[in-house]
């Protein structure tokens, strides 16, 4: 089994959460895009999605799902999306694809974060991945430098504009020994929009491929 069909087992095992009728939380990256694919064989059961970037809703609307405004759709049930790192915690590192604000804003909406991932994803520590940043353009210096202060290396991602028009700086060399609390930490940082720890709100459940199959786990 290569890495697309772990992602694609976890993908197709997501489709058990979504409940009949609904309107279904949608994440963004490769993974996420193999729910999308697997969501569509099931169109007929649900109402329709709200999506956490244009790619997604792209993407959806491809497959004929509707995709509706989280303002007119209000709570959802269910949220699936994938992460760049996630603990038995539950913690995540998201935004590799630079969609962590809608993410966060469509997971905080949901009752339930369903994580789909494939192995390569679970550590015990988070921080070898680097840490995405949303960041408005003009405090892209000043936060930069408050972020070395905190010990890390932050990198702006050349070329990158955010779907809500901001930048990412990709920060590395933070100890995330406590992510609850640096999530906090950056998110009080003047400009800066959203950090990519997924730590209050962690997901519920984690779908793991692996390559003896799909394992569930909580935290
Ligand atoms: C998108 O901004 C990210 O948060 C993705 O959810 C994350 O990068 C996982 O993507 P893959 O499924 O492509 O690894």
């Amino acid at each position: 089994m290569n890495q697309d069909d772990l992602k694609r087992a976890v993908a197709a095992a997501a489709i058990e959460y979504v409940p009949a009728d609904c309107i279904v939380g949608v994440g963004t990256g490769s993974t996420a895009n193999f729910f999308i694919d697997e969501l569509a064989k099931i169109k007929h059961r649900i109402r329709g999605a709200v999506a956490s970037s244009e790619a997604s809703a792209k993407r959806l609307k491809g497959h004929g799902i509707e995709v509706l405004s989280l303002n007119d759709a209000g709570d959802l049930p269910v949220y699936v999306d994938g992460a760049d790192e996630i603990t038995r915690h539950m913690h995540m590192i998201k935004g590799g694809g630079g969609a962590l604000t809608r993410e966060k804003i469509v997971a905080a909406a949901s009752k339930k974060f369903i994580c789909v991932c494939d192995e390569s994803k679970l550590v015990d520590v988070l921080g070898n991945f680097p840490l995405p940043i949303e960041v408005i353009p003009m405090a892209r210096s000043s936060v930069a430098r408050q972020l070395v202060a905190l010990g890390g290396q932050p990198a702006l991602r050349e070329g990158f504009t955010t779907d809500n028009g901001n930048l990412i700086l990709d920060v590395r060399g933070l100890k995330i020994m406590n992510p609850v609390e640096l999530e906090s930490t950056l998110d009080h940082i003047a400009g800066v929009v959203t950090n990519g720890l997924f730590a209050r709100r962690p997901a519920d459940v984690l779908l793991l491929g692996t390559a003896s199959g799909v394992k569930t786990m909580t935290a």
